[in-house]
């Protein structure tokens, strides 16, 4: 039994009323409160029209939960084990770039809370703290590495020597974003673009590979290491065929991000990887997409004995319990963390952790299900 399973009603309820905000809105309002505007918008918005967020929240909105009643569910066990790493509930932190703009201790703050709480995180090639840092302060707990695979092999090639090195248990290779999305709050923000500045690249200003490619080094010229950044990002030439290189330069377990159809999840089982994460990048991507909740049935009819993992749109405990009925293996969480890092730092991250924990803990045991293992469809309601 994990020691969430254990959370009985009144812990859960210990959390409410305290010093922090009570669910995702308020979670989100105090954040606007305390965040630049630009980082807020930078943080909450998404592509175009911001169609693919609200039908990510609306996918969620039209499946319901079929409550059962007496099955003797008085503790639950919400533990997980996902391709090597353990984990006490089948929650990830999803990887979020750029963290300097959130709060002062960035992804610091971030890894000490993942730790506390024993909370696998995917740290990001976007991240404005060096993956070696980042594994530092988070000892032996759980962390993976999500890789943006830049348009330079060499570089490619060297951020995953490190993340080998310094502890990270799978690679996550993001396919849906070769390309920034097209997304109106920062351009109309003065087109808002950290990375320009020189944010959210330690993990390059860091790399020896990186540093061979600039004439002067970043501590004499960031932002001539935030221009050659800009030029190396974008790859939208990459294929599946390559990713066959990937998969022969590392034995760590290899997890696609941004898988939305069965197609996909084939070709990522035919070249290798070992999970894929269905996902829309929490709709900053492409604007009108398919919801990832709507997506998951597909992908999970595809991926046979693969790892699927969830995210895009996951508010609540009763929207993780809609996820893993659906097939998902585990969620990832990205937006909700970030509100608890604007608005308390590793204190704000540890509590947004310990009651979407508790929340999900308490609507197992009001829908009759003794642990996340017994989540199936038969926990869902079919509604027009
Ligand atoms: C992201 N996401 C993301 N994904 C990724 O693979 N690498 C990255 O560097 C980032 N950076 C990033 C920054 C910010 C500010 C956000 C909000 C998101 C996407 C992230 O991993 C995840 O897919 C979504 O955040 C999930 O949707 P929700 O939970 O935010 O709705």
């Amino acid at each position: 039994m994990s020691e969430s399973g254990e959370q009985t009603l009144a812990q859960a309820y210990a959390l409410g009323g305290g010093q922090w905000p009570v669910g995702y809105d308020e979670w989100e309002a105090k954040a606007r409160e305390v965040l630049e505007p630009a980082a807020f918008d930078y943080v909450a918005g998404g592509a175009g029209t911001e169609a693919t967020m609200r039908a990510n929240l609306e996918a969620f909105y039209r499946r319901r939960l079929r409550p059962r009643m007496l099955r003797g569910n008085a503790t639950r066990d919400l533990g997980v084990e996902v391709l090597g790493t353990r984990a006490p509930a089948p929650i990830w932190l999803a990887p979020v770039g750029v963290q300097s703009i959130i709060h002062d201790e960035a992804e610091l703050a971030v890894a000490r809370a993942a730790a506390a709480t024993g909370t696998p995180l995917v740290v990001s090639t976007a991240a404005s703290t060096p993956m070696e840092d980042i594994a530092a302060a988070m000892g032996d707990s759980p962390r993976w590495y999500q890789l943006y695979w830049v348009n330079d092999r060499e570089v490619v090639e060297s951020l995953v020597r490190r993340a080998e090195a310094s502890g990270y248990g799978a690679i996550v290779l993001t396919l849906d974003t070769l390309h920034i999305g097209w997304r109106d709050r920062d351009l109309r923000n003065s087109a808002f673009l950290p990375f320009l500045a020189g944010k959210g690249i330690a993990q390059f200003t860091s790399d020896p590979v990186f540093r061979s490619r600039l004439a002067e080094p970043p501590e004499e010229n960031l932002m001539l290491a935030g221009a050659t950044w800009v030029r190396m990002f974008p790859n939208l030439a990459l294929t599946w065929e390559d990713t066959r290189w990937l998969r022969g330069l590392t034995t760590l377990p290899l997890l696609a991000k941004g898988v939305l159809s069965a197609e996909d999840a084939n070709a990522a089982r035919d070249a290798g990887f070992d999970g894929v994460i269905v996902s829309n990048h929490g709709g900053r991507q492409v604007d009108g997409a398919i919801a990832a909740l709507d997506a998951l049935p597909d992908v999970r009819g595809a991926a046979g004995g693969m790892t699927v993992l969830m995210d895009s749109g996951v508010r609540r405990g009763s929207d993780v319990v809609k996820a893993l009925a659906l097939g998902a293996d585990a969620v990832m969480i990205g937006r909700p963390y970030a509100w608890g890092l604007a608005v308390g730092g590793q204190a704000g991250v540890e509590d947004v952790i310990r009651a979407l924990t508790a929340e999900l803990d308490l609507t197992l045991a009001l829908v009759g299900a003794a642990g996340v293992a017994e989540l199936d469809e038969g926990f869902l309601a079919e509604v027009p």
